[in-house]
This record gives C-alpha cells, sequence and structure tokens, in this order.
C-alpha cells in the first residue's frame, strides 16, 4: 500500500510514534510518506482556523494517517483545521492516532477521537479506528512499540 502520514507535533513526541509507525510499515513492505505540518506562527489550544504552509496533497495514497496531540481535551487545533482544508479524502482510508500528556481517563481522548472522527466521516472517508497513547513526560521502548503494533494491526487488519 501506498501510505502517508501527516503529523502536528509541538514537542516531538507524536513525530516520534510517528516514524516508529513509519519505520515498521515500511518494514512489512508498504511504501510510506511522512510530513510534518507546518502551521503559520504560534498555535494555542482553542484556534478555530490554524493557517498551514503545507496542507498535504492525498491523491495517490491507498491510506492516510493524521497523527497529533491532544489539547485542551481536544484533537490539536492543527489536525483540526487540516481536516477542514484537506481535499481527496472521499472514499480513502483514513486512520488517525493520538499522543496525551495525561492518561486516558482524564486526558481527553474521547472527546478528541468523537472529533477527528466526525471529520473525517464529513469527508466521506472511510475511517478506521483512531489509536492513542499516554505519553506522559516520558515513555518507554515497550510502551511506544505497543502502540506501534496497535496502529499497524488496525491498518493493515
Ligand atoms: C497547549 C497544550 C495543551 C495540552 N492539553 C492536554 C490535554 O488536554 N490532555 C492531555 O492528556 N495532554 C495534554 N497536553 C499534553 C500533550 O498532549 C502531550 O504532551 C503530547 O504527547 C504532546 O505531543 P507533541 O510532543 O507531539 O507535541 C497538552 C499540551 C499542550 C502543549
Amino acid at each position: 500500500m501506498k501510505i502517508g502520514i501527516f503529523v502536528h507535533s509541538q514537542s516531538g513526541n507524536t513525530a516520534r510514534l510517528a516514524l516508529a509507525v513509519t519505520h515498521a510499515l515500511r518494514e512489512k513492505g508498504h511504501e510510506v510518506d511522512v510530513e510534518l505540518l507546518r502551521p503559520v506562527g504560534k498555535v494555542n489550544p482553542g484556534m478555530r482556523h490554524v493557517e498551514l504552509k503545507n496542507v498535504p496533497e492525498l491523491e495517490g495514497y491507498d491510506l492516510v494517517m493524521f497523527a497529533g496531540p491532544v489539547w485542551a481535551w481536544n484533537a490539536s487545533p492543527v489536525i483540526i483545521s487540516l481536516l477542514h482544508q484537506v481535499t481527496g479524502l472521499k472514499g480513502k482510508k483514513a486512520m488517525f492516532f493520538l499522543t496525551s500528556g495525561f492518561p486516558q481517563l482524564i486526558s481527553g481522548w474521547s472527546r478528541a477521537h468523537k472529533k477527528v472522527r466526525a471529520l473525517l466521516e464529513d469527508s466521506d472517508a472511510t475511517v478506521i479506528e483512531g489509536e492513542s497513547l499516554f505519553w506522559g513526560i516520558w515513555c518507554s521502548k515497550k510502551r511506544l512499540d505497543a502502540a506501534v503494533d496497535r496502529i499497524c494491526k488496525k491498518v493493515l487488519g
């Protein structure tokens, strides 16, 4: 499969997870592009619109993945804004994964998942259920690898 992974990461956690997913999928023989989203200026939680220097072109991908942090009990405004701006999701397989600073119950995962899923569905994507990783202040290799496995299983079946 040709796979595109589009990532918002301010402090590097989600980028590390996205790179680990990229390597794992490449090892399984898939062609994977990974791209960091580059917002214009400073981004704050709750921003309604974030201008991006790069809005990815989705044509040619069999599967696209969107990744970012949980911010203020929601998906990051960069991911939300991107999903309002990007085109070409109709009929495309799409998945998302998030990292958080707090454990699941208090992190806001469920609201963030609901939001991203709804935006993907509004664009008529074929949505694969998202994944989250509680990063905290430090994430062990074991937990990172387990998250990579969960993500790969979800997208590859
Ligand atoms: C502005 C801001 C808001 C955040 N809000 C939450 C939150 O509501 N829930 C949570 O679990 N973590 C929250 N975090 C922590 C991040 O989700 C976590 O550190 C994440 O792994 C950061 O990803 P990144 O390094 O890719 O930017 C917040 C971090 C920032 C900077």
